[in-house]
């Protein structure tokens, strides 16, 4: 079937706002180059758009609530401009479908985060006074081809998606429900966007997909499984740092340690989300890995790059939860001495697993006293991590001014932390330097230039 052109935007000004994680900033640039390809133009002044798109998150509720909220001021650029078109994408678009044009009528448009080549499509729909809806999920769309438009680049670091949706289906997560079935990215067309970025000027890339190390693309001969992928992009060039996220803590095979270690230009830092520090725990939230298993990967990890730094994702009051098991969190977090986290409360999210045969029986005041907890104690293995690092010397890759001050330049060691330093003639974003450090606070290294 001949499928007939959209029609084209006529210059028309597309503004779009991005919540949730990197896989949704990635996502909003295909988005953009899309539509840009269709003739409309990109702002970054919501007052002259005519269409706004909101890329949005399910993963917590109250990442929900924040959208609703950002919804209702959308009104007033409605009433200001009764032509423009608000849509709603990705995962919350996914999960709640059609319901979203009954709860909130300013919503013009419901793309799903596989619908996006029918964008120019859903807009021209409601450009005539229609719903523009797409939520079908797909088994093997990646936008493979697709070229990014870098919205919000430093031009030093770029993220490169290399899969999309997730099977995982641990019992409190949305993911696998609102981005579908796992696929890999064609590895021809990853390499491809990597080169393209190297000879951009960017000096670092962060392959992304929700669990990467189970990357696997199918050709004829041997399949193309995630470190072999590593391996690829870190050959494009030896000053081209390659980072991944995110990693699975069952996924995390000996081949893959070996080959991070083996190149130098593969940085020292690994995001392996535990979620619990308890079996027990881990069991029910199908994790499909033991506390044992995960401090035996970690291990690995050590006695491999001694200088690796582990960072983690952690859920406090998930159903069942008892306080011993929120200890072995807290004691997980010591024996690891992770050098920071991201940590939430335990959301319940409709129709995962957990929603269907399980109870949220962790009161939200118990929930944020152990939350708080966890946050505490990480803030004081971060400081001791970054504690560690002052009279060290490591190799930053410079991204631009630091924030404070145009005097001062900043930039990530191998192990992702950011470093603040005093700046010197000739350096700028992308330019490799190494920098002693100084002074730390529990987020931030101070160092000097080293000169020889
Ligand atoms: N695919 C990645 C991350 C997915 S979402 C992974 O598996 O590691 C990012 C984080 O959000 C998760 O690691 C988890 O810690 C948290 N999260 C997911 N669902 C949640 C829920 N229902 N309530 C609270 N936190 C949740
Ligand atoms: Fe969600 Fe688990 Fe998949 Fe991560 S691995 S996206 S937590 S189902
Ligand atoms: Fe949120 Fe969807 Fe990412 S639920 S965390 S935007 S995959």
């Amino acid at each position: 079937m001949k499928i007939s052109r959209a029609t084209t935007g006529d210059g028309h000004k597309l503004y779009i706002e991005t919540y949730g994680c990197q896989m949704n900033v990635g996502d909003t640039e295909i988005i953009v180059s899309i539509m840009q390809g269709e003739g409309y133009e990109y702002t970054r002044n919501i007052e002259e758009a005519d269409i706004i798109l909101v890329n949005t998150c399910s993963v917590r509720d109250n990442a929900e609530q924040r959208i609703w909220g950002r919804l209702k001021e959308f009104h007033r650029y409605k009433r200001a401009k009764r032509s423009l078109i608000v849509g709603i994408v990705g995962c919350m678009a996914e999960r709640l479908k059609e319901q979203l044009l009954e709860k909130e009528p300013i919503v013009d448009i419901v793309a799903g985060p596989d619908s996006y080549r029918d964008m120019p499509k859903l807009v021209a729909a409601a450009k005539a006074g229609g719903k523009g809806v797409n939520v079908a999920l797909s088994q093997e769309e990646t936008y493979g081809e697709i070229r990014p438009v870098r919205l919000d680049s430093n031009g030093v670091s770029a993220f490169i998606s290399i899969m999309r949706g997730c099977i995982n289906m641990c019992s409190y997560c949305v993911v696998p429900y609102t981005r579908g079935i796992e696929r890999s990215r064609d590895p021809e067309t990853i390499l491809r966007e990597a080169r393209e970025c190297y000879e951009a000027g960017y000096r670092e890339v962060t392959l992304l997909g929700q669990n990467v190390n189970s990357y696997r693309w199918k050709c004829s001969e041997e399949p193309v499984v995630f470190p072999k992928l590593m391996e690829m992009v870190a050959a494009i060039a030896p000053d081209l740092r390659v980072r991944f996220a995110t990693s699975h803590p069952k996924d995390l095979s000996d081949r893959f340690i070996e080959v991070m270690a083996s190149h130098p230009n593969i940085c020292r830092a690994i995001h392996l989300p535990a979620q619990s520090g308890s079996t027990r725990m881990l069991q029910i939230m199908n994790r499909k890995y033991t506390r044992e298993w995960y401090l035996g990967r970690i291990a690995a990890i050590r006695a491999a790059m001694p200088d690796c730094a582990i960072t983690t994702d952690l859920i406090a009051g998930f159903c069942t939860e008892t306080l011993e098991d929120h200890a072995e969190t807290l004691s997980l977090m010591r024996e690891v001495g992770y050098a920071s986290a991201f940590m939430f409360k335990f959301s319940m999210r409709p129709n995962t697993y957990a929603a269907r045969h399980m109870t949220d029986d962790v009161s939200e005041e118990e929930k944020t006293r152990r939350l708080t907890e966890i946050i505490n104690l990480q803030n004081e293995l971060s400081a001791e991590s970054n504690r560690k690092d002052v009279g060290k010397t490591f190799e930053v890759l410079i991204e631009g001014h630091s924030k404070r001050s145009e005097a001062q330049l900043c930039g990530r060691t191998s192990q992702n932390k950011m470093v603040v330093f005093d700046a010197a003639e000739g350096l700028g974003a992308g330019d490799y330097v190494k920098v002693t450090i100084t002074d730390c606070s529990s987020a931030t290294l101070f160092g000097k230039l080293l000169t020889e």
